[in-house]
């Protein structure tokens, strides 16, 4: 395990420890901060460069990673990869070869391929590549901001600061996370998140949108959702991926919605404290209920500012740190 992602790729959530987890969080809580000066600018990353390659679309990751680098005063290339030499064929490798040699420190990339972050960092290796969402593999940031998001909830209700905390707060912490299990790499970061800090992972989906193996997942399916929302301290609702062709894995959406979508009716059974996420964009009306995610038990839009001091600890850490030997 990695106890620190310090001058390191951030790649996935899978090989980190919950120290190096807390030390993002504790790291993005400094940024907090930052983000409620009115002059929100540090020079942590003055004069470094960090490339922005999304080659899948993204709205949240896309805008909080940009806005991250510049609030670190880092230099930022965005490409924008529908305008680009991507569409005349251009090779992953020779695009970030291009990019590389214009003389950069870190790139943030979303592709469609699982993997593709890890080949970059091969490509690349004297740069620190931030993984913004792999294909079916591991959305690693948007798993450390939902449990950073998690945190903040739990500690405001201890009346605390995050940082002020370790792990106890997850520890027997029970998380349902329902919908569409198989094509979440969302899934796949928070199920690593949750369970490194100590927190009880269970899932919800139909057959058909869980994963062939769910063997060296440390998460049990629930037999039945209604039952496992009473139990639930945090219900994570997941997007019903409709560009990965989700829409042919249920019979209709109709019938998805009335046995998994989180709708205003079966939220009546969660208990007065728990917590509703979604990572968005929402499929209001599918997946959950417009009512529902505009209650005060939702922080769908906490987690969205919560990106930006994430992605800056993020940023920080892995461009300006020293890595450190992996500990086993
Ligand atoms: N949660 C998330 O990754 O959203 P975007 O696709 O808008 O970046």
């Amino acid at each position: 395990m990695i106890n620190s992602i310090r001058g390191r790729n951030l790649l996935t959530l899978n090989e980190l420890s919950d120290t190096a987890i807390l030390e993002v969080l504790d790291t993005a809580e400094l940024f907090v901060e930052v983000n409620q000066r009115t002059i929100k600018k540090v020079p942590a990353l003055k004069g470094r460069v960090v490339a922005s390659l999304f080659f899948e679309e993204s709205t949240r990751t896309r805008l909080s990673f940009e806005t991250a680098a510049k609030r670190l005063s880092a230099d930022v290339l965005s490409l924008a990869v529908a305008s680009s030499s991507v569409k005349k064929g251009e090779s992953l490798r020779d695009t970030i070869a291009t990019i590389d040699a214009l003389g950069i420190d870190a790139v943030v990339m979303r592709h469609q391929s699982s993997g593709a972050a890890h080949q970059v960092g091969g490509y690349v290796p004297h740069v620190r590549v931030i993984n913004a969402g792999d294909g079916l593999h591991q959305h690693p940031t948007q798993g450390l901001l939902d449990v950073f998001t998690v945190r903040q909830v739990l500690a405001e209700r201890a009346h605390a600061k995050g940082s002020e905390t370790g792990k106890e707060l997850f520890t027997g912490l029970r998380v349902l996370i329902v919908g569409d299990i198989r094509h979440s790499r969302v899934a796949r970061s928070d199920i690593a998140a949750y369970t490194a800090l100590g927190a009880e992972v269970r899932v919800a989906a139909p057959g058909t949108l869980l994963p062939a193996s769910l063997e060296e997942w440390s998460v049990r399916v629930v037999d039945d959702f209604d039952e496992a929302l009473e139990w639930a301290d945090v219900v994570g609702v997941l997007r019903l991926q409709r560009e990965r062709g989700t829409g042919s894995f249920v019979p209709s959406l109709a019938e998805f919605t009335e046995t998994f979508g989180l709708t205003s009716e079966r939220a009546r059974r969660l208990r007065p404290h728990s917590i509703i996420m979604h990572p968005g964009p929402m499929n209001r009306g599918v997946e959950i209920d417009s009512a529902v995610a505009d209650s005060p038990a939702a922080v769908i839009e906490r987690q969205v500012s919560n990106g930006v001091p994430i992605r800056m600890a993020a940023l920080y850490l892995t461009v300006t740190g020293t890595p450190e030997e992996k500990t086993s």
